[in-house]
């Protein structure tokens, strides 16, 4: 089971990187901050971090601001939650916690108390009430905000808010998402560690279903059975719904009904990854239901196998994972044209890959080249609905200074060896 790391200085660290790289690109004169938004809490769905939040905090609690002062000071603010929130849940920060602990100067209340352990109802002014009158007279001190800007969910809510709240807050602000990407996207030793140890837990969910495999089964036994391991095997969870598709519904990219029953004769795509440390795995494997390959599946099989081992054996620093202006070191052009040889270009109809980090689909511009630490996938397939046949094989890769290292590399993916591994029994 992962153990959160109880010294907080890898974060700081972070932040001071941040805040020294927004200092260069855009230099200020006047007072200026970095805000980052903590996520907010539901009943519904367990909580998990904002990643950006997470990335330079650490810190696991809900509907936090962090404030960094590029002139040196900095502030968590917290909701100041009924004081028995620890009776309903785990709860790691209140007024008292010392702010050092977390790399912060000082923990001051977001607003005014509420009288419940958690927002109910959420983002209402007065539980806002501090923070609100903090920043409308750094404002005022003609102060700037550098943000990364939400554009979904509760956090694209509360910009909203606080632009009504706030006088001059919309004009203070300047998106910085961009410039926190590139830092996310290189990983550091830990990070890699933590990916490393998500992409095994999911080799491991792919060897164990394997031998599960059979007509007769349906697809949602075998997402159960997927999911049964990550949890079992770390105490993870899946970092998105894991994907299982037999025959037609291969073909659906997203395909997450896991309704059908699988027949002999159908291939089946499992797409899953586990989510360990907060960190994303994303393996693909595809297996033949009744445990055997058909000719034509194996032909097709071999040739999604022979582009990904090709691209993965040119990956380099300073290609791209897809920019159509650099076809030549473009790694998505180069699988299509692998694809052509054999007429099957207009069937790869989804990118070659994506940055693999906090989120499975991580922050990161594929048209920006490729350098050490960053950390994707390559998930060449085909997919042919008037065959019912959808074949994907995806690995997980980090960049190194000589060419990309593959992370998931403990689960086999030859067709041999796929149809040996269902033999296993569980
Ligand atoms: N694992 C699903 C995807 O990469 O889109
Ligand atoms: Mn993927």
């Amino acid at each position: 089971m992962f153990k959160p790391l109880s010294d907080f200085t890898l974060f700081a660290d972070r932040r001071d990187r941040l805040l020294s790289v927004l200092d260069d690109v855009y230099g200020f004169e006047g007072p200026a901050l970095f805000l980052t938004l903590a996520d907010f809490e539901g009943l519904r769905t367990s909580f998990r971090q904002d990643s950006t939040f997470y990335y330079f905090t650490g810190i696991t609690e809900p509907a936090a601001i962090g404030c960094f002062y590029l002139q040196g000071h900095s502030t968590l603010y917290i909701p100041k939650f009924w004081e028995q929130r620890a009776m309903w849940v785990t709860s790691t920060i209140g007024m008292s916690s010392d702010p050092g602990h977390y790399g912060f100067n000082e923990i001051r209340a977001l607003g005014n108390a509420e009288k419940s352990y958690c927002f109910k109802p959420l983002l209402l002014e007065a539980q806002y009430y501090s923070f609100i009158a903090d920043i409308t007279s750094f404002i005022k001190a003609g102060g700037r905000i550098f943000a990364c800007v939400p554009t979904h969910g509760f956090g694209a809510l509360l910009f909203e808010r606080l632009a009504t709240w706030i006088s001059g807050f919309s004009n203070a602000l300047v998106d910085v998402s961009r410039d926190v990407a590139r830092l996310r996207r290189e990983k550091d030793a830990y990070e890699l560690q933590l990916i490393h140890a998500a992409a095994q837990i999911t080799a491991l969910a792919h060897e164990q279903v394997a031998g599960f495999i059979k007509p007769g089964v349906f697809e949602y036994q075998v997402r159960g059975l997927v999911d049964y391991v990550f949890a079992s095997t770390a105490a993870a969870v899946p970092a998105f719904p894991s994907i299982v598709a037999s025959g037609y519904n291969a073909t659906i990219l997203h395909y997450t009904d896991c309704s059908q029953q699988l027949q002999s004769g159908d291939l089946v795509v499992i797409d899953c990854g586990a989510e360990y440390g907060n960190y994303a795995a994303d393996v693909s494997r595809t297996y033949p239901a009744n445990g055997s390959f058909t000719p034509r599946q194996r032909s097709l099989y071999e040739i999604v196998l022979e582009v990904q081992e090709y691209i993965a054996s040119i990956a380099r620093p300073g290609m791209f994972l897809c920019n159509k202006e650099y076809p030549d070191i473009s790694l998505h052009h180069q699988a299509l044209a692998c694809f052509k040889q054999y007429d099957l270009d207009r069937y790869f109809c989804h990118g070659l890959g994506h940055f693999l980090g906090l989120d499975v689909h991580d922050v990161g511009d594929v048209q920006e080249p490729l350098s050490p630490g960053d950390v994707f996938t390559l998930e060449p397939g085909v997919y042919l609905p008037h065959e019912s046949c959808g074949i994907r094989i995806e690995d997980d890769y980090v960049m190194a200074d000589d060419g990309a290292v593959c992370l998931s590399d403990a689960l086999v993916k030859k067709p041999d060896d796929i149809e040996a591994l269902m033999t296993r029994s569980l």
